[in-house]
This record gives structure tokens, C-alpha cells and sequence, in this order.
């Protein structure tokens, strides 16, 4: 697919790659003074944090091994199902790590109350959360974030590591599909 066909199912920008960049900085700086003295693991979930990972873990000024871990709740439609599935599990050990869960983005929260719940009867010491989206319309369930990115409206996004269908998870940007694409 050509950059003009793909502008057409894409109906705005909502966070440009700067900004992505300028707010991974800031959150790394804080997660950087938040576990200077911590057993710090990050897990990224599977396919989606694949960017944001890359990019914040190499914001981090301090030693930050990862983890994935691979999840579905979705298909390929567009809505959580809620049912989730591990399709890749973790390779470390939780045992008295301090793991921070890094997402693309928490839409009903359900697939991250799930895992938070998992890791905790791990025997993680601590496990929050970073996502570098969320939709606070679309929450089902309460989920603790400790550091979001940007919230934004009630709408499908895709890029940077989101997709739709495994498509656009390269774009640079943030940006909104148009319905045309998954009505
Ligand atoms: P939930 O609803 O469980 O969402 O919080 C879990 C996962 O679903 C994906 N997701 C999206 N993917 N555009 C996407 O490309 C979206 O707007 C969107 N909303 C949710 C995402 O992988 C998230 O971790
Ligand atoms: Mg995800």
C-alpha cells in the first residue's frame, strides 16, 4: 500500500511522532528516579508495545532488562472480547522483580487487569503499569496506570505498533482509522 492510499483510511493525526518522543523522555526520567533502587524488570506485551518499548527502554539512563509476553483479546475486529489468551508466556522469573508493564494502550483495561492480577500471584514485589495511550471513555475496568502517555478520545487508532488487522503498525504517528476501513 502507497503513502496516498494509506492517508485516505486514516481520518487524523492524533499524536505525532515528536510528541510520542518528547513524552517517553519525560516518563523515562521518572521511572529512572521511581526504581533507582529496584529489582526493575519491564515486560512488554506482544505485538503492540514492540515501539514504544524500543524507544522508552532506550530512554531509560539505567539498567532495564525486558520481558514479553504475548496476549489476545481481540481477533481482528475492534472491540476486547475480554477472553484472553496467552499465546507467549514470560521466559524470567516474577520472583521479587519489579516489573513495569509497558502497553500500547488500554482501551476496556480488561486485558490488563488480567495480567496485572497474573503477575501478581507470580510473586512479582511490585507490578505497575505504563501505557503510553488510553481511552478513559472506553474503560470497562478500573486499571491502576501509573504512567500514561496521552489519554485520547474513544476512537480505533493505529501506528506505532497498533494495528488493524497486522496493518499500520509501522507508521510514525498516531492516527485514527476511518470507519470505512472496519465498518
Ligand atoms: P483492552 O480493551 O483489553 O485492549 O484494554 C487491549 C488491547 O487491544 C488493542 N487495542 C487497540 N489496538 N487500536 C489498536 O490498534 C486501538 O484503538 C486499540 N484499542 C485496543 C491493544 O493491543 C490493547 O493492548
Ligand atoms: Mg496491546
Amino acid at each position: 500500500m502507497r503513502a496516498a492510499e494509506i492517508s485516505d483510511q486514516l481520518t487524523e493525526v492524533l499524536v505525532t511522532e515528536e510528541q510520542i518522543q518528547e513524552r517517553l523522555r519525560e516518563i523515562a526520567a521518572q521511572v529512572a528516579i521511581d526504581y533507582a533502587d529496584k529489582n526493575l524488570l519491564l515486560v512488554g506485551v506482544l505485538k503492540g508495545a514492540v515501539m514504544v518499548m524500543a524507544d522508552f527502554a532506550r530512554c531509560l539512563p539505567m539498567v532495564a532488562p525486558m520481558d514479553w509476553m504475548a496476549v489476545s483479546s481481540y481477533g481482528a475486529g475492534t472491540k476486547s472480547s475480554g477472553v484472553v489468551q496467552i499465546r507467549k508466556d514470560l521466559d524470567e522469573d516474577l520472583h521479587d522483580r519489579d516489573v513495569l508493564i509497558v502497553e500500547d494502550i488500554i482501551d476496556s483495561g480488561l486485558t490488563l487487569s488480567w495480567l496485572l492480577e497474573n503477575f501478581e500471584s507470580r510473586g512479582a514485589a511490585s507490578v505497575e503499569v505504563f501505557a503510553l495511550l488510553r481511552k478513559p471513555e472506553a474503560a470497562k475496568v478500573h486499571v491502576e496506570c501509573k504512567y500514561v502517555g496521552f489519554d485520547i478520545a474513544n476512537e480505533f487508532v493505529v501506528g506505532y505498533g497498533l494495528d488493524y488487522a497486522e496493518s499500520y503498525r509501522n507508521l510514525r504517528d498516531v492516527a485514527v482509522l476511518a470507519p470505512h476501513v472496519y465498518a
